[in-house]
């Protein structure tokens, strides 16, 4: 059977009504009745959403609120992008079925690469999206309907499933504790959200750490590092850069989550990170010799020179120093 036999069976209900209205209003139901179906896709498998209210009042109740009713309401959108229909496919067959999940797109259902397609189909465009398709949350399977929830988010920004918090740490329990050390970004306190520096959506390669990967760690603007964004004071450009700074990254000494150094290091003794590059063994410092243990200037058994930063002060880089002592 042909969709367009459907059509015609909804006709004589419909000719009814025409059929008992007066006058001119006749006529015009009548063009309406007879022309509609051939103006617009005649015989469409698609039966609008006024059609669902019925049987899912639950769902139709809250559908107003939802950014994806902006398609109903602008009335301009072709019928397979508009409302019910533009996430869960036709209806005919489902409201002749009176329900059922195979007659329908039912996300239930749905493997989840298939969930990420049809949802792509409008929400590609992005840049914010673009790595998708390759980033390790949609390589292991968690997809869109993992992390949104389009009837029932209680967060209505975003339609997330769950507050961000409930929602990241419901997967990744053990940045819990991460957030938890004596020295942290204040993400458990609400001060900060995992998307001040990750994009769950999956990030480009970084300019920073190029062999490292990416983490799903946003970039701002011109592929920086997402810190940069509040701790502008570091971006520079400095006339004298620290290396590692810029190519290695802020990572290399700091540990993004927590720590239970300051200043969020990854050591609890400054010196000792500094001579993990400088200490003359490879090519690091000027003339490739690096800074040697015991030298006229830096003598580590004297405890002065331990303290590194208390001359280099300008560690991240310097505008007026070379060797950042100021
Ligand atoms: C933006 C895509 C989208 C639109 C538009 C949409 N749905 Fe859904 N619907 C989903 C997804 C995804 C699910 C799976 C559950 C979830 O993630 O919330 C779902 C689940 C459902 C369910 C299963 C029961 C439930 O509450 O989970 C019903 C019934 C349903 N939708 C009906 C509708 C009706 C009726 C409309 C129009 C008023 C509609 N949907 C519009 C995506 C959509
Ligand atoms: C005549 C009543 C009726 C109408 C009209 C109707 N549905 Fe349903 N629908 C049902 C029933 C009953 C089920 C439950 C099937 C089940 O749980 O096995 C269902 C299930 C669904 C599901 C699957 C939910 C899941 O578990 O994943 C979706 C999606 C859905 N309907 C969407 C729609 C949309 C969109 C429309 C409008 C185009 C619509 N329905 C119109 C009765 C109806
Ligand atoms: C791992 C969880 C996760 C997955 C998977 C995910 N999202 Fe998101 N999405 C989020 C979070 C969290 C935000 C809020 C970002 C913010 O607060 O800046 C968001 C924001 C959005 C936004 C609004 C902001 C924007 O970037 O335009 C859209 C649209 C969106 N997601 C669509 C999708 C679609 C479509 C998919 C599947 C193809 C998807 N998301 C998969 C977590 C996820
Ligand atoms: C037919 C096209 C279409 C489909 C299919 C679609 N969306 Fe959307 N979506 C939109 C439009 C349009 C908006 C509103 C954008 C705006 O407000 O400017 C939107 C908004 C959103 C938002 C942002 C909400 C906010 O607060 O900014 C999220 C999240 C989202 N969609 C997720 C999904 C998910 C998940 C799916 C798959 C289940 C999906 N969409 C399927 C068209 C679509
Ligand atoms: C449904 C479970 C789930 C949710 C929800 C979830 N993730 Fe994930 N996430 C995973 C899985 C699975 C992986 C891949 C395996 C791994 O590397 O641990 C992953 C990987 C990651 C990675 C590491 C990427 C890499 O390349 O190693 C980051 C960062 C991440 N998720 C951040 C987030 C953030 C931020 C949120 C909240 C917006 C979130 N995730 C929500 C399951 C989830
Ligand atoms: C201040 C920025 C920042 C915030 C906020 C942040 N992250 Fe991260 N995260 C990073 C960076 C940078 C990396 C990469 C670290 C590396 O490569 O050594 C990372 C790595 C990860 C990883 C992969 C490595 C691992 O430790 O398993 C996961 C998973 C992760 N973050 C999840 C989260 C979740 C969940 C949240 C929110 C609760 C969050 N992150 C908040 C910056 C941040
Ligand atoms: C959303 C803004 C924001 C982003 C993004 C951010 N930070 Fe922070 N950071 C802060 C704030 C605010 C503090 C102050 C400490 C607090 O929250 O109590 C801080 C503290 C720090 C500290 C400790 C400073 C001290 O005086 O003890 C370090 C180190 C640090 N951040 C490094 C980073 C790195 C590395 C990144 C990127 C992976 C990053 N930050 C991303 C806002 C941010
Ligand atoms: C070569 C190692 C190294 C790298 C790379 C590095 N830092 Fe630091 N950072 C340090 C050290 C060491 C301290 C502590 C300075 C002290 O003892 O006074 C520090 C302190 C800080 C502080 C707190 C004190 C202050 O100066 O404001 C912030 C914030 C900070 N770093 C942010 C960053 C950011 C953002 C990046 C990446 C752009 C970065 N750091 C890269 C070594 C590094
Ligand atoms: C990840 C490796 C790494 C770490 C950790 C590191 N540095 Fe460096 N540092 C470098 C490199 C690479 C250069 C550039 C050397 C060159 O130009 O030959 C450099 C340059 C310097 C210079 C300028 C002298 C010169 O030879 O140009 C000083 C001073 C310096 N670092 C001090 C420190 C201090 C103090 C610390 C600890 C807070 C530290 N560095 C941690 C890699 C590192
Ligand atoms: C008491 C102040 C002081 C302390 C502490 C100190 N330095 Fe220096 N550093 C200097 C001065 C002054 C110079 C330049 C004179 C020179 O080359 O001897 C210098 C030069 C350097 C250079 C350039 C090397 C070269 O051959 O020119 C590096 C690299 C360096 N320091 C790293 C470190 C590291 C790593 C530490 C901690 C273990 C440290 N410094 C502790 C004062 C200090």
């Amino acid at each position: 059977m042909g969709a367009g036999c459907e059509a015609r069976a909804l006709l004589p209900s419909f000719a009814c009504i025409v059929v008992k209205m007066p006058g001119l209003a006749r006529v015009v139901g009548l063009f309406v009745c007879i022309a509609a179906p051939l103006l617009s896709q005649a015989g469409s498998p698609f039966v609008g959403s006024d059609v669902c209210r019925t049987c899912h009042p639950d769902v139709w109740a809250n559908f107003y609120k939802n950014p994806h009713y902006k398609s109903i309401a602008s009335g301009k959108e072709p019928a397979e992008r508009t409302g019910c229909e533009s996430c869960h496919g036709p209806g005919q067959a489902h409201v002749q079925a009176r329900g059922g999940k195979a007659t329908i797109v039912a996300f239930s259902e749905l493997a989840p690469a298939k969930v990420l397609d049809n949802c792509l189909r409008c929400h590609a465009e992005k840049i914010s999206r673009a790595n998708i398709r390759r980033s390790s949350h949609t390589l292991s399977d968690v997809v869109c309907t993992n992390c949104h929830s389009i009837h029932k988010s209680p967060v209505p920004k975003f339609l997330l499933g769950k507050r961000q918090i409930d929602l990241c740490y419901g997967c990744h329990n053990d940045v819990r504790s991460q957030f938890s050390m004596p020295f942290k970004h204040r993400v458990n306190e609400g001060f900060m959200v995992c998307t001040d520096c990750h994009n769950p959506h999956g990030a480009f390669a970084s300019t920073w750490r190029m062999a490292a990967r990416p983490r799903m760690v946003d970039q701002a603007a011109a592929n920086e590092e997402p810190c940069l964004r509040c701790h502008s004071e570091k971006r520079g450009p400095f006339l004298y850069e620290h290396e590692p700074v810029r190519v290695d990254g802020c990572e290399t000494c700091h540990y993004p989550h927590g720590s239970t150094n300051s200043r969020l290091l990854r050591r609890p003794v400054v010196f000792t990170m500094c001579l993990e590059c400088h200490n003359g063994s490879d090519s690091f410092g000027r003339q490739n010799s690096g800074v040697l243990t015991i030298t006229a200037t830096h003598n580590l058994a004297d405890p002065r020179y331990q303290n590194c930063t208390t001359c280099h002060v300008r560690v991240h880089g310097s505008n007026s120093d070379p060797l950042f002592l100021r």
